[in-house]
């Protein structure tokens, strides 16, 4: 790997936009930062929004480090986080030339999704996808929507002609998860995955529920 290559895989761009599921983004966040990622995060006037009405006034923007490391631990410290401003099309993230690995956006919005689809690059979430697509960068999109029109199906497959990898917000159920956090821990690890990361955010399907043969409703080991 070159060593502009290893500089790449160090730094992700992360988009919090106004669809529900702010969880998968913190989660997401935490996970990155414990292993020690630089983020570069950008997130909506909605994202702000669903950050707050989801996770509470202490997950709020200015005090999302303090957050993420009150709930998820000190490890998290390993990680650097910078927001940019989803109206500046100057940050980093907007050009090229950035070493930025890839980017999700998670949870990604039915509008954000159509913007990405349709090369609309009206703000910095958007103009960052689209460089991620014409640079052949990883771009995971996290849509959540239930049902869904026509026009949004189509702009998911928009997008994954493009090359990126749509990972609507579904998490799995044979992982039997107990809990909130272990929903997000499927997500998050999916995104980390796709991302190029290892992870140990779920157990890995060794071909019997959590690796065991008890019913699935004990296999699970429960940590809280
Ligand atoms: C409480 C709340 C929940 C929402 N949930 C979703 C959702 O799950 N999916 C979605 O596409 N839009 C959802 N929306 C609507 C988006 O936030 C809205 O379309 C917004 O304009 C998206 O803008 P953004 O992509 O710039 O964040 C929700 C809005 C609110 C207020």
């Amino acid at each position: 790997m070159s060593s502009e290559t290893a500089g790449r895989r160090r730094t992700v761009a992360i988009a919090i936009t106004g669809a529900s599921g702010a969880l998968y983004a913190t989660r997401t966040l935490a996970a990155l930062l414990e292993q020690g990622v630089h983020v570069e995060l950008v997130i909506s006037d909605y994202g702000r929004r669903l950050l707050r009405d989801e996770l509470g006034e202490t997950a709020t923007v200015d005090r999302l480090m303090p957050y993420l490391v009150q709930t998820y631990g000190d490890r998290v410290s390993a990680g650097k986080l910078i927001v940019l401003s989803n109206r500046d099309l100057g940050a980093t993230i907007a050009s090229g030339s950035h070493g930025c690995a890839g980017m999700a956006i998670v949870p990604c919005s039915m509008k954000t999704l159509a913007g990405v689809a349709h090369g609309l690059s009206r703000n910095l979430v958007e103009r960052a996808a689209d460089v991620m697509l014409k640079e052949r960068r990883s771009l995971v999109i996290v849509p959540r929507e239930t049902p869904m029109s026509l026009m949004q199906l189509k702009n998911m497959v928009l997008c994954a002609e493009a090359g990126a990898i749509v990972m609507p917000a579904m998490p799995a159920f044979y992982q039997l998860p107990r809990t909130l956090d272990h929903l997000a821990d499927f997500m998050a690890g999916k995104i980390l995955g796709a991302l190029g990361f290892d992870h140990d955010l779920y157990p890995k399907w060794t071909g019997t529920v959590a690796g065991t043969t008890a019913p699935a409703a004990t296999a699970r080991k429960d940590t809280e």
